[in-house]
This record gives structure tokens, sequence and C-alpha cells, in this order.
């Protein structure tokens, strides 16, 4: 399954967010890929938010490659930051497959691709690019049992940006470019 908005702001691209992560469960893994500045940060604010936790508790970890946060719900999320990270030795000292198999912790990792093989097969897999200086495109996919996480999310979105008066032109059925 397959979801695409766009996100005309900071607080667009933290409410899809937050929505994904009131839907997240121990276990889950979400890949967020995108240039430099384009919003995984802020997208992972949005993550915790929706976990429970006060987004702005979500800082960039680039210098520490990982940061834990215990959620209300008795989750953990971990959130690394692997473009730093220059192999496996990196993986193995934050504990990496033990997070893998935790089942009360969710992970939210910036700049996957560097460490694309030690991904799991069952994650989220959240592309960003930029489209406008505060705008951007968030594709949101996800297969297997995983693909139900997403499940309404879009029309949850609009029905969300409609009520607080932002646009609702961001769809991704809508046809503009
Ligand atoms: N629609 C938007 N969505 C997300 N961030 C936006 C948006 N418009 C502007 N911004 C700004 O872009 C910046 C995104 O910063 P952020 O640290 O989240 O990016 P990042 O992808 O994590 O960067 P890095 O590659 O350094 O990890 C913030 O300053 C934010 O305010
Ligand atoms: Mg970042």
């Amino acid at each position: 399954m397959r979801i695409e908005r766009r996100c005309r702001s900071e607080a667009e691209t933290i409410e899809l967010a937050t929505v994904l992560g009131r839907r997240l469960a121990g276990g889950d893994v979400i890949c967020i890929e995108g240039p430099l500045g384009c919003g995984k940060t802020c997208f992972v604010r949005g993550l915790a938010g929706g976990l429970g936790l006060e987004p702005q508790a979500v800082a960039s970890p680039s210098f520490i490659i990982c940061r834990s946060h215990a959620t209300p719900r008795g989750l953990t999320l971990v959130h690394v930051d692997a473009f730093r990270l220059t192999g496996a030795d990196d993986l193995e000292s934050i504990g990496w497959e033990e997070l893998l198999a935790s089942r009360d912790t969710v992970v939210a990792v910036e700049w996957p691709s560097r460490i694309s093989e030690a991904l799991p097969q069952r994650r989220i897999e959240v592309r960003m690019d930029h489209t406008g200086e505060t705008s951007r495109r968030v594709t949101i996919t996800a297969t297997g049992a995983l693909a139900s996480r997403l499940e309404g999310i879009d029309e949850q979105v609009t029905v969300i940006r409609r009520k607080l008066g932002l646009g609702v032109r961001g769809s991704g059925r809508s046809a503009e470019p």
C-alpha cells in the first residue's frame, strides 16, 4: 500500500506523521529517506506525538547515532540517524539486532540507505522530497501485514486538514503535480 501526500508546511508534515504514529505497534520499523533538511527529523517528531510523547522531545541525533524515548503506552521509540554510521560495528554498538527483535520498540531510522543491508524486510518506508521552500512530497509505503497501518490515513489526514483549515489539495488523488 502506498500513500502520497503533499505537505505544505512543517505542521502538515508533523500532522501526517502523527496520524501514522498513532497506528504504530511494537516491532515496527519506519525508514525515512530523503535529502538533507527535507524534514526527516520533523517526521520523527510527528511519530513521537502519535505515540504520546512531546514532539519537541525528539532532536536530531546526528552526533550520537541513536536516542531512546519511553512512551506513555509502554513502548520505546528509538530514533536512529544512520548518516554517520560507518558499518556493522557501529550498528552493533547500538544493539541493532536486539532493537529489531524487541516487541515493545518502535524504530525510526533517518538515512536508512546507509544501512540498507541491515534493514528488516518488514518495514514502513517514508520518502520525502523538497517540492518548494516549505513544501514536501511525502510517500509512505508498506507491504504485507504492515499495509494495514496505512489504511484510511489519506482520508483521515484530509479530514484533519479540513478541520484545521489547512489546504486539502495535498491528497495523493489530486491531479496537480
Ligand atoms: N513541509 C515541511 N516539512 C518538514 N519540514 C519543513 C517543511 N517546510 C519547511 N521545513 C523545514 O525544513 C527543516 C527540516 O529539518 P529536519 O531537521 O527535520 O530535516 P532532516 O531531513 O532531518 O535533515 P538532516 O538530513 O540533516 O537529518 C526544518 O527547518 C523545517 O522547519
Ligand atoms: Mg535529521
